[in-house]
């Protein structure tokens, strides 16, 4: 999928990135480092926190375990995702997504 990622400088990366990875995954693989990711994807770190700016609204759904932590941070918002629990398949394309602010 084409993936596009918005840095916190604002700029924009695009990322072609195949299915079976986590988009937490994907956007490591491409070299973005501002997102720490901690936890390496086990959903208890909320450091892989994003916004879903663009993309299939089903992209925008939480699961259970994803929407305890993200109620423990602060810049929660509309559209608030953690990367590590957004599995990247066919649904991902021309998806946009912002790097949230550091915690
Ligand atoms: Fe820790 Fe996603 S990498 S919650």
């Amino acid at each position: 999928s084409t993936i596009k990622i918005r840095l916190r400088s604002n700029e924009e990366l695009e990322i072609n990135t195949a299915n079976d990875l986590s988009l937490m995954e994907a956007m490591r693989e491409a070299g973005v480092d501002e997102m720490r990711a901690l936890c390496g994807g086990c959903c208890s770190c909320a450091t892989c926190h994003v916004y879903v700016v663009q993309g299939s609204p089903e992209l925008a759904v939480v699961n259970d375990l994803e929407d305890a932590m993200l109620s423990s941070i602060l810049y929660r918002k509309e559209g608030s995702r953690l990367a590590c629990q957004i599995p990247v398949t066919q649904t991902c394309e021309g998806l946009v997504v912002e790097i949230a602010p550091e915690e």
